[in-house]
């Protein structure tokens, strides 16, 4: 029986897969390698289904005698082991990000005189089609909170982006660039303490109560799919944050950050300009594990930020923090840093890696937004948050529309800082 070898994602299976395996299984005994979430994730949105959920359900289709993992894009590796006869793909991938893939599947079965057998593509049916359609049914709050862990495992680099009301939650969740083939989106959402209370016209100190928080939170939650990070500032007494992480998983978020600071907190961006307070080791500690015990699900993260190199303490006591911290818990360390270069962030970085216990390490690049996601990526960052600026770049065109009807004395002129009525409609699922 001849060896036939078809790679496939299978995250929203269709006619058009099926098709393909039809075709493949006439050739001979047919292989799926099926690519895992992180080949997935590598060039386009993380699948829907967990590898294992789609294992279960290609194993059970007609035509499928055994299914492998595939851990790249690239198929290289698997054909070198199995030696196909024949390699099946639908013909969409003679174009776009896979044509490399393709043309190197060719040339490695040409080392054993395999083929490749290309299927046309079934029309009237995509993977895009169905991912609308998901995004307009909705999500869980059960499956966007698992959806952050996914990722970190998924990723290299978990990208997230500033929202704080519906319209910036819809702009997080569709904003896409093609970046040679590959879809570059953001990942996953951050509830800003800063720009929540900035667009309710109050000062970052923790004055916006946690009910208002919530609310925002919900409003965003109405309209979008994707996880979302909390912002929870110093967390409050541990009395109080044990509340906030029970309501926090039960809306969906799927971490809290919470910064080592006591006291009236102002923001960290203002440095030693204001007085600020570090908490103690074990203070912090103590809050760590009551959140931690507090948790009902095994997949929300409680992230301990450090606050040491904006308060000028050194980065001893920063690395000091980050071990106790992951002792009492923490399942993600953010390190904050506002030096205009990322220097001392990649200090700390470099420590940090050769820690036994490492886990997670998020960095917010607000000061040092000169570097790259690959430099982050190759100091071991694991997620990257954008903190504020789809507030920071909104804002400057309003107040230049306010300036041009009061010297005008008439709305015509602010129309060029403006988008048009239809634009902006446009913006919204279901307006139509
Ligand atoms: C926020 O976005 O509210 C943060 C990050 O906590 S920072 O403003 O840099 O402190
Ligand atoms: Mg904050």
């Amino acid at each position: 029986m001849k060896k036939v070898y078809v790679g496939m994602s299978a995250d929203l299976v269709h006619p058009g897969h099926m098709n393909i395996i039809k075709e493949a299984s006439k050739l001979g005994s047919v292989t799926v390698g099926l690519l895992t979430d992180s080949a997935i994730a590598g060039y386009k949105r993380l699948p829907y289904l967990s590898f294992d959920q789609r294992e279960a359900v290609v194993n059970n289709i007609k035509g499928v005698d055994e299914v492998i993992p595939q851990v790249t894009l690239d198929y290289t590796k698997n054909l070198k082991e199995i030696k196909p006869d024949y390699v099946v793909h639908g013909d969409d991938w003679r174009s776009g990000v896979q044509t490399e893939t393709r043309q190197k599947v060719i040339d490695v079965l040409k080392g054993w005189g395999g083929e490749l057998v290309e299927v046309p593509y079934t029309k009237g049916i995509s993977s895009t089609q169905i991912h609308g359609a998901i995004k307009e049914v909705g999500t869980t709050p059960d499956i966007r909170l698992k959806r952050l862990k996914r990722l970190i495992s998924a990723k290299k680099l978990v990208r997230v982006i500033e929202v704080h009301n519906g319209l910036t939650g819809l702009i997080a969740e569709h904003a896409q660039v093609d970046d040679n083939g590959i879809v570059c989106e953001f990942d996953c959402m951050w509830s800003s303490s800063l720009t929540d209370s900035t667009a309710k016209g109050k000062p970052d100190i923790e004055a916006v109560d946690m009910t208002s928080r919530l609310a925002t939170v919900n409003d965003i939650f109405e309209v979008t799919t994707k996880p979302l990070i909390f912002d929870a500032d110093t967390g409050g007494r541990p009395e109080h944050f044990r509340f906030t992480v029970k309501s926090l998983e039960r809306l969906g978020v799927s971490a809290v950050i919470i910064e080592d600071k006591i006291g009236l907190k102002k923001n960290s961006l203002l440095g030693t300009a204001v007085e600020q307070e570090q908490d103690s080791i074990d203070s912090f500690c103590d809050k760590i594990r009551t959140g931690k015990n507090a948790q009902i699900t095994d997949d929300f993260m409680i992230v301990a930020r450090i606050e040491s190199l904006i308060l000028e303490k050194g980065m001893e006591d920063a690395l000091e923090r980050a071990q106790a911290y992951i002792g009492a818990g923490a399942d993600a360390i953010m390190i904050h840093s506002i030096q205009d270069e990322p220097d001392e962030m990649f200090d700390f970085c470099n420590y940090y890696n050769e820690f036994s216990g490492r886990v997670p390490l998020v960095a917010v690049p607000t000061s040092y937004n000169t570097v790259y996601e690959d430099e982050l990526n190759d100091v071991g960052v694991n997620i990257v948050i954008y903190a504020n600026h789809f507030l920071r770049a909104a804002y400057p065109a309003m107040i230049r529309a306010a300036e041009t009807i009061l010297t005008h004395k008439r709305a015509f002129e602010s129309e060029e800082h403006c988008m048009s009525i239809r634009e902006i409609l446009a913006l919204i699922p279901g307006t139509k």
